[in-house]
């Protein structure tokens, strides 16, 4: 068992309830670590704890139906609380990438509605600078796809299309992602910006500025970096 499979998470998962309050909506993440924080949350409503759940993927919200939490339509949920979610890097500035699962585009939508973010990820997601794995999802528009993939390889991006044996991977909006290879980013900002210009593109998996806490599982040890804060690294 590594940091990295789901029976890994466990420890940041329970911790990841005490930023759950009670009588509020939340946003549930997607992937390994945000499905081991959601059937914490599951059974902690299985004992009556009240709370209603904003899910950023189908998988997501089905097994949140499964595990019995009730789910709120992002429309009619306001500000959500906190919202909790893994993800693929995350910098010492607690900058982001995510997206590996595929759902960044609501990934992005949920944690930019709630008031906190709280991401939970294994002790080998934490990188010295953003790109450092070598991979940047891109949602776009597949109409876009031609355009969109020669403008990003102006930018030095080599995308490629996800995909499992030749047939595309379809996003839960019905777009495509394309994969870009890409080196360590020296300014992340510029390069959103310059990404996000594209026309057909959705949505990056740069998620800048947004994390406030990053819980990280590190063996049999959970770390806390807050924003500004401790930078238990
Ligand atoms: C889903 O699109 C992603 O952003 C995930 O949150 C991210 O890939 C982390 O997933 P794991 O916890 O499965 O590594």
């Amino acid at each position: 068992m590594s940091s990295g499979d789901e029976a890994g998470l466990v420890g940041i998962a329970e911790k990841s309830l005490e930023y759950v309050r009670e009588d509020t909506v939340v946003g549930l993440g997607t992937g390994r670590a945000a499905t081991a924080f959601v059937r914490a949350l599951g059974a902690r409503v299985a004992q009556g704890f009240r709370i209603r759940g904003v899910p950023t993927s189908d998988s997501t919200g089905k097994l949140a139906m499964e595990l019995g939490i009730p789910l709120v339509e992002l429309a009619d949920a306001g500000t959500l609380d906190v919202t909790l979610d893994g993800a693929d890097e995350v910098s010492p500035e607690l900058d982001l990438i995510k997206g590996y699962g595929g759902a960044l585009v609501r990934e992005k939508v949920v944690a930019a509605s709630s008031r906190r973010r709280v991401m939970l990820v294994g002790a080998e997601k934490l990188v010295d600078r953003l790109g450092s794995r070598g991979k940047l999802p891109v949602e776009i528009v597949p109409f876009a796809k031609p355009l969109c993939e020669r403008e990003l390889e102006k930018i030095g991006c080599r995308p490629k299309r996800r995909e499992t044996n030749g047939v595309p991977f379809v996003t839960d909006n019905h777009n495509w992602i394309l994969d870009c290879e890409i080196a360590p980013i020296a300014d992340p900002p510029a390069f959103e910006t310059r990404i996000l210009a594209i026309p057909g593109v959705v949505g990056t998996g740069l998620f800048l500025g947004m994390a406030n806490v990053v819980l990280v599982q590190d063996g049999d040890r959970v770390r806390v970096l807050e924003r500004g804060g401790s930078t238990d690294r």
